[in-house]
């Protein structure tokens, strides 16, 4: 048997290849893929899941910074790249040397565009329609920066965009007003927006309505194989990425009154078996699943008990058990019939899959699988 891992995200790189194509079937006639690999492709490892992406067929990528399209860059990736976050000033300049298209909602931020460099900026402007956060709220001033970034010389007037706030709420009524006014928008544009890569939708959108799906879509955590409304991804064609493992390290017994962990947040009621798994919060296995979360060894849901320390956790596997010193340990994924989904972990954790997955640590490996 291989030596196991102490700490191991395993990508399969063909589930994203699998999910771009899945979502590239949805899309609205004439509608891109785009795949956002921001915050190293939430945890999965940015470039390697651009690659898989761009193989399935997304015709563009997103990131948030400047800093994640340089590194995009330096992996090799080629092709259409949005910086979709803010920038300052030396951002702005790696975002271009990254031959990137940047996001304008000002004037302050379109004027101080350096248009003298190598490459031209590319722009995309931002109608703010409801996300409260990026983008101009003004209409007006949303068509004065497009006609500004239309006629200034030296740089070039690429797309115009909005974000949905509530897409992943289904039966709100703020998505279909966000969706209204930005149609409405594009509309006014009248044969303007012809020549405008127009786009809107994230993940939980682009399921939920091919109206939104103008020229392209921005799909984020479904590339993953992620649910974007915390459900089951499977039902919806989706196939998770990523697995988290470790392994067994130790099998010691318990009597009845003896604790495990800080705090004896757990005492054994009866003789036991308890395991030892060297993964913990350093790693991104968060503190609150203390007593609440299962790992599956030997293709079996064993809880684990005790509180989540940074570098080890305890599971609980019964008085009598074959379970051996090394075996893997699932904390994420699938063994044998048994999975457990990131979503159950989200929900556990009164939170969503995407802070999960970001939240695995620099310290958990990552192993990229065709
Ligand atoms: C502007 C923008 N577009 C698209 C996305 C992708 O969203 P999702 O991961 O929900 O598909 C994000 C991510 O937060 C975003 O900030």
């Amino acid at each position: 048997m291989a030596s196991p891992e102490r700490a191991l995200a395993r990508v399969r790189l063909d589930a994203v290849r699998h999910n771009c194509d899945h979502l590239r079937l949805l899309l609205a006639d004439g509608a891109q893929l785009c795949a956002v690999v921001k915050a190293d492709g939430y945890g999965h490892g940015g470039a390697q899941c651009a690659k898989a992406a761009q193989d399935g067929g997304a015709a563009w990528i997103a990131v948030a910074t400047a800093g994640e399209a340089a590194e995009l860059r330096r992996e090799g990736i080629e092709g259409r790249v949005l910086v979709m976050g803010a920038l300052t000033a030396a951002d702005t300049r790696t975002a271009l040397d990254a031959e990137a298209d940047l996001v304008v909602w000002d004037h302050r931020s379109l004027e101080s565009l350096p248009t003298d460099g190598a490459h031209r900026p590319r722009v995309h402007v931002k109608l703010d329609t409801g996300m409260g956060r990026l983008g101009t709220k003004d209409p007006d001033e949303a068509r004065a920066l497009i006609d500004r970034a239309d006629s200034a010389p030296g740089m070039e007037l690429a797309g115009l965009m909005t974000h949905f706030a509530t897409a992943d709420e289904p039966g709100d009524l703020h998505f279909p007003a966000q969706l209204e006014r930005f149609r409405a928008f594009v509309g006014d544009l009248g044969d303007r927006a012809e020549d405008l890569l127009v786009h809107a939708a994230n993940s939980a959108a682009t399921f939920r309505d091919r109206a939104c799906h103008f020229d392209m879509v921005r799909c984020g955590v479904a590339i993953y194989g992620l649910d974007p409304f915390q459900e089951d991804p499977r039902p919806r064609g989706l196939d998770p990425a990523l697995a988290l493992e470790s392994y067994v390290a130790t099998v010691k017994r318990f009597a009845a009154g003896e604790s495990a962990g800080y705090g004896r947040r757990w005492t054994a009621t009866e003789p036991t078996l308890i395991a030892t798994i060297p993964i913990g919060y350093g790693d991104g296995w968060r503190r609150a699943l203390t007593n609440d979360c299962d790992v599956l060894v030997r293709g079996r849901r064993r809880p684990l008990v005790g509180a989540v320390s940074m570098d080890n956790v305890t599971v609980d596997l019964g008085p009598e058990t074959d379970v051996q010193e090394g075996d893997p340990a699932v904390l994420i994924g699938a063994q044998g019939e048994e999975r457990i989904l990131c979503e159950e972990v989200a929900g556990r954790l009164g939170t969503i899959n995407y802070e999960v997955v970001c939240g695995l640590g620099a310290r958990v490996t990552r192993r990229h699988e065709r």
